[in-house]
């Protein structure tokens, strides 16, 4: 086991070693070369260290280089070393962390990890949360507790009697809601059609002029992090709005909230923690391993409500909280063990730098690309940079000469009717020379 867990290490320093020489984007012959991968099952058992060296031979040079420096994607992080080194040592400890009982230590330090979260938040204390797979997951937990809570206040038992015959929830929501939270809802029950869209400005935030009446049970689903622009919504309307109509707030924070983090960039998530329930992501701005999200919520009775399991011979009575009772899983990995790495090591003020950082970076991205003549579409207010370079298939196809030579990877998006690369600068490892290289890298493809 030493041999084959040394030879583990070994082959993941290389790797991670050479991510800054080797292009992000896998080579078509590393994506080619995967098809060797391609076989019966065997039927004889293998030797595991060959099984590693394949992995690793095939498998390390067919990945996109996230991890890296220069990975501009979706919304990215790459993982910290720290969190790297306490995923593989969690690993090692194989703790299904749905209870507190046969896992202590695991499920206490997610605990912990937890209330320094709704710390450094400035969640009220007490907050309820759990520590789920992404902001996807994270949105569907917390808008369990909110569907709980708002047909509780009408009378109904939803977790009991299901939504046949509930009274109707209104869920309102903006027109640049993420498509995930959109998931969340259909997989409720709540439909992906059946929301009332408020419409947006300019930056992609609510409008709160705009926002509808509300009667009845009411979900509210605000936006921290606007996936192209990175904006907010105006959180103090919004949250007025709907507390004086008895309705919940839920706010899809999967990268804004750690705004919350910096004192520079707090005020843009101004009235956010008057909300009651928020999903975030530690896989993108924290720099955890995949996969990891948090649900908050800041009545926990609801949330348990919507996930606590009873049996038998499952051990879930007692004073100790059991992890589970807040997510849709019952035996689940540890992740908040990486969180708690993640908070250990940067402390307060490595956490705002590390927010800090990346949106400096978005910004100097921001302001070279447009100095040299590109069209910058939002208002880059925090890691996010929406950038063309001229009409739709110009702009497409410069993002494809800039993936394909590979100093850098962003993707493409339509937003507001443009055509764009977006940059979203969300790693711990970009630099000012990652961001000179790339901003040179990205003026050859626009000009070539
Ligand atoms: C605003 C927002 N919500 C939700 C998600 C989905 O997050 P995940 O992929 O972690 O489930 C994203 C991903 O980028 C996002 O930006």
């Amino acid at each position: 086991m030493r041999t084959l867990l040394e030879d583990a290490a070994h082959r993941a320093i290389r790797y991670l070693d050479a991510l800054d020489r080797r292009g992000v984007a896998p080579t078509p012959d590393a994506i080619a070369a995967l098809s060797a991968f391609e076989r019966p099952l065997p039927d004889a058992p293998q030797d595991p260290l060959a099984t590693l060296a394949e992995l690793d031979a095939i498998g390390s040079p067919a990945t996109m280089a996230m991890a890296g420096p220069r990975f501009f994607g979706f919304v990215i992080g790459g993982a910290l070393p720290v969190t790297v080194a306490s995923n593989w040592l969690s690993v090692a400890w194989d703790q299904n962390t749905g209870l507190h009982a046969p896992s202590p230590g695991t499920a206490t330090l997610e605990r912990i990890a937890l209330d320094w979260l709704v710390d450094l938040f400035g969640m009220p204390k007490g907050t309820g949360g759990g520590f789920v797979t992404g902001a996807t997951t994270a949105n569907f937990t917390a808008l369990a507790a909110a569907r709980n809570a708002v047909l509780a206040r009408a009378g109904w038992n939803v977790e009991a009697e299901g939504l046949f015959g509930a009274p109707p929830i209104t869920v309102i929501i903006g027109d640049e809601a993420h498509p995930t939270l959109l998931k969340s809802l259909g997989m409720l029950g709540l439909g992906r059609n059946r929301v009332v869209r408020v419409p947006v400005d300019a930056q992609g935030r609510m409008r709160a002029d705009a926002l509808p009446r509300i009667a009845g049970p009411t979900i509210v689903c605000a936006q921290a992090g606007n996936v192209n622009s990175g904006a907010f919504d105006p959180f103090p309307a919004i949250v007025a709005h709907a507390h004086a109509n008895d309705a919940w707030v839920h706010v899809d924070a999967a990268f804004g909230l750690w705004a919350l983090a910096s004192a520079q960039y707090a005020h843009l998530a101004a009235g956010l923690i008057d909300a009651d329930s928020w999903a975030t992501d530690a896989h993108k701005w924290l720099n955890v391993p995949y996969d990891s999200g948090i649900a908050f919520v800041r009545d926990p009775a609801p949330l348990r409500a919507a996930m606590a399991i009873t049996a038998e011979y499952l051990p879930t009575e007692g004073a100790a909280r059991n992890p589970s009772d807040y997510t849709p899983e019952l035996s689940r990995k540890a992740r908040g063990v990486d969180v708690w790495a993640a908070l250990r090591t940067l402390g307060r003020r490595g956490i705002a730098e590390m927010i800090e950082r990346c949106c400096a970076h978005a910004q100097r991205f921001a302001r070279e690309l447009a100095a040299a003549g590109c069209i910058v579409h939002n208002d880059v207010v925090l890691n996010q940079v929406v950038v063309s370079f001229g009409d739709a298939a110009r702009t497409r196809s410069v993002i494809a000469a800039i993936q394909d030579e590979g100093t850098l990877w962003c993707g493409p998006t339509v937003w507001q009717g443009h055509t764009a690369a977006r940059l979203s600068v969300s790693s711990w490892a970009t630099t000012d020379d990652d961001v000179t290289k790339c901003v040179a890298a990205i003026m050859r493809a626009a000009r070539a």
